[in-house]
């Protein structure tokens, strides 16, 4: 009923022989699925808005920080609109390879209606995402603004650095840091923090997925992260970025409890960073203890079994720690004794030839170092 042919014109042009076209206006099919499509959008709209979005953005309903929601806010619009985009646009597509389908009646020859140029719809295509994209922009720049400025005077300042392959957190007032390899990163409910990010080697990138922002540890250049921790819990910090060959198992978990808890926790640090720093007794340590030891915590960064010097991973080969004529002394400058091995164990180093860490950044015990040591002034 709405199939109406003999307008051939344009498709005259290109054929010598009289083709017959079909024209077809849109039609009711058009303006039912049309209503179908906007109805199914409103819907999906009702679920981003108000439903249960936990299972697709884990902690949704319960905005871990400030700024979580802030981000959720701007994925809502994006999936909003996203999702109207994709049921409109596959929706007409659908309907319209069925409704213009070729029909076993059409003739043999039957071209479709040459359309060109339909200056109205291409206005709308261009302006409408034009407005949605502007909007997000501002709403973007809005949200980024306040994760690198905050929103007020921070309450905390803290610092994140990277290291192949852990997190070490520099608290104000604790003189000795805390590494992710041993202890969870802690911040105080309810009060505004900076977390000021860099990096000691490589880049890295620091990420609390629930609290849905990552900032990028570059060495040599300090980061912002500004929020407000709204919810108390445990939740987990990835390294992002590939940083290196123990990038996977770069991570570490975040603390996030009431001011008082947060206070007495750092308390505890002071005083433990206190009582620390005595000298290790090397006199019980086992070399095949030490040999596990190796294997487990210093094969990421050394060869193993270990090699010459000169064969590095991250750090240089050990094999021959205290018998090697072309590097007769340790990288700290010191003759390869087993308490000059040792202090470079519990102290790290850095240097030209990288950084190693220390012995709370590697959860190295009294009993690991002296195996450590015992192990490795053993390889000849
Ligand atoms: Cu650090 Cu990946």
């Amino acid at each position: 009923m709405r199939r109406h042919t003999g307008e051939a014109s344009l498709a005259q042009r290109y054929s010598p022989h009289p083709k017959q076209v079909r024209v077809q206006g849109l039609g009711r099919g058009f303006w039912l699925v049309t209503a179908l499509l906007t109805l199914l959008s409103l819907g999906t709209t009702y679920y981003y808005l108000f439903g249960s979005i936990d299972w697709i953005m884990p902690g949704a309903s319960h905005p871990v920080a400030d700024r979580a929601s802030d981000v959720d806010g701007l994925f809502k619009f994006m999936a909003v609109f996203g999702t109207a985009i994709l049921i409109y646009v596959s929706g007409y597509v659908i309907y319209f390879g069925i409704e213009f389908r070729a029909r076993p009646t059409d003739p043999p020859d039957l071209v479709g209606v040459p359309v060109h140029d339909a200056p109205k719809l291409e206005l709308w295509w261009t302006v409408l995402p034009t407005i949605l994209l502007a909007v997000l922009t501002a709403l973007s720049i809005n949200v980024w603004y306040k994760i690198q400025f905050g929103t007020g005077a921070p309450a905390l300042t803290m610092e994140v650095v990277g290291h192949q392959f852990y997190f070490e957190y520099r608290y104000p007032g604790l003189k000795t840091s805390v590494f992710s390899k041993t202890e969870p990163m802690h911040l105080p409910l309810g009060v505004p923090v900076r977390i000021l990010i860099t990096s000691a080697d490589v880049i890295h990138q620091f990420w609390v997925p629930e609290i849905r922002l990552k900032q990028a540890a570059v060495p040599g250049l300090v980061q912002n992260l500004n929020y407000t921790p709204l919810r108390a819990g445990t939740y987990d910090i990835a390294c992002s970025e590939f940083c290196g060959p123990d990038h996977s198992v770069m991570h570490g978990q975040l603390i996030i409890e009431p001011v008082a808890d947060f206070n007495k926790w750092l308390e505890g640090q002071k005083k433990a960073a206190a009582s620390a720093g005595a000298t290790v007794n090397l006199a019980n340590g086992s070399a095949d203890a030490g040999k596990a030891t190796f294997a487990q915590k210093c094969a990421a960064c050394h060869n193993n079994p270990p090699t010459p010097f000169d064969q590095k991973l991250v750090g240089p080969g050990l094999a021959k720690i205290t018998d090697d004529p072309a590097h007769p002394t340790l990288v700290t400058g010191k003759p390869p004794t087993p308490a000059n091995i040792a202090d470079i164990l519990q102290n790290g180093f850095t240097g030209p030839i990288g950084t190693m860490p220390n012995r709370q950044a590697n959860a190295l015990s009294d009993k690991d170092i002296a195996d450590l040591v015992a192990y490795l002034t053993s390889l000849k």
